[in-house]
């Protein structure tokens, strides 16, 4: 794959289900910047592993995950998918780039100190996979000289310590071996809240699942999920958007918009007028619509694994190109004893 394209880096965890924010603050973007990006959609299982539960499926998730990503419309004609643990590149540069990272700098990751919160800050019982975490990210997106990196904004902070390692390495190597990454953060979207604590976060791992839309949801169980999601005690009751005064109407708003492709501004002009229970039924339909049709294409997908197989293997061979050229001109840079 020889062009001039910038490159793009995205990936996402196959742990269970993926949820609606995981497609509206990503894979909803990633067919059209196909079109203008060399693109490599990675499938992080080995990030999996930093959370997994032991009766987890990860082989069955990972097919449910690369079917979702064909489903949203990624083509491996065009980008490069693949399983992070089929490019053992990744393992090696992380390890390297571990010894370019303070431990200060993990010890600072907003999504280090919630994980560790869920575990009651037992430091002794949280695994050194979760503290580590960044650096594997680092590594994914150095790998490929990656310009843009599409990601939510709860990866934000991860994609500013990737630049400084990058940076750190390039200065202290008076080098350009690693190309300096950007997020691309949409302004809507790139935040999907909780359906009945929209002050927080939508996460796949929320115990809670009637705070959460999954894509393999059934529709009546999508319909309930929104007819219970909460809604603003102003007294007003208008629809518009407002994150501070109206975060529930806002969150439905920025989901709604994702999904029909409308501005919030014109879709909060079309709502004027309309009581919230209306609202809840325009957006809940318009979910199950777009869940019916992503359903479909992803049970086609998902039945021939055989294909998915062909795919990931074709993926594989492209990333383990690309990103051997990396590894090599970081391993020339540490004095490697190269013998191939
Ligand atoms: P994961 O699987 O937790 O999330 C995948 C992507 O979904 C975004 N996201 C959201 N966006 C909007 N609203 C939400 N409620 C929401 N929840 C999740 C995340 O920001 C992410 O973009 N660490 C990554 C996986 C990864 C990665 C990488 C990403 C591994 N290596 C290299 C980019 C580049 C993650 O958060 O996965």
């Amino acid at each position: 794959m020889i062009s001039s394209k910038p490159i793009l880096f995205s990936a996402i965890q196959p742990t269970g289900n993926i949820t609606i924010g995981n497609y509206i603050g990503t894979m909803r973007h990633w067919s059209i910047l196909q079109n203008n990006y060399d693109c490599f959609y990675c499938i992080a299982d080995l990030h999996s592993l930093t959370t997994l539960e032991n009766n987890f499926f990860l082989k069955k998730s990972i097919l449910d995950t690369l079917s979702f990503y064909l489903a949203c419309g990624v083509n491996p004609e065009k980008s490069v998918v693949f399983v992070q643990s089929h490019v053992y590149q990744h393992s090696q540069l992380n390890w390297i780039l571990n010894c370019y990272t303070q431990f200060s700098e993990l010890f600072r990751m907003t999504q280090f100190k919630k994980k560790r919160k869920t575990k009651h800050d037992h430091i002794e019982k949280i695994n050194v996979g979760l503290f580590n975490y960044p650096v594997l990210m680092a590594s994914d997106i150095l790998l490929y000289q990656t310009n843009f990196v599409p990601v939510g904004s709860d990866q934000k902070q991860h994609i500013e310590l990737t630049r400084n390692i990058a940076n750190r390495f390039n200065s202290l190597y008076s080098s350009d071996v690693f190309t300096i990454p950007k997020p691309l953060i949409n302004q809507y979207g790139c935040k999907i809240m909780s359906l009945l604590e929209p002050n927080k976060k939508m996460s796949k791992s929320d115990i809670n699942k009637n705070n959460v839309i999954f894509l393999l949801d059934d529709i009546s169980s999508v319909n309930l999920k929104i007819k219970q999601s909460i809604t603003d005690s102003d007294k007003s009751c208008k629809i518009y958007y407002d994150r501070k005064k109206k975060p529930g109407i806002s969150n439905l708003l920025e989901i709604l918009s994702a999904i029909s492709n409308k501005d919030i501004d014109v879709l909060s002009r079309e709502l004027e007028g309309i009581m919230y229970a209306e609202f809840k039924n325009i957006v809940s339909d318009a979910i199950s619509k777009f869940l019916c049709k992503l359903q479909k294409s992803y049970i086609n997908y998902r039945r021939d694994e055989s294909f998915l197989k062909k795919i990931a293997y074709e993926g594989a061979i492209k990333a383990r190109l690309k990103s051997e050229k990396t590894l090599q001109k970081v391993q020339s840079k540490l004095d490697f004893f190269s013998i191939f």
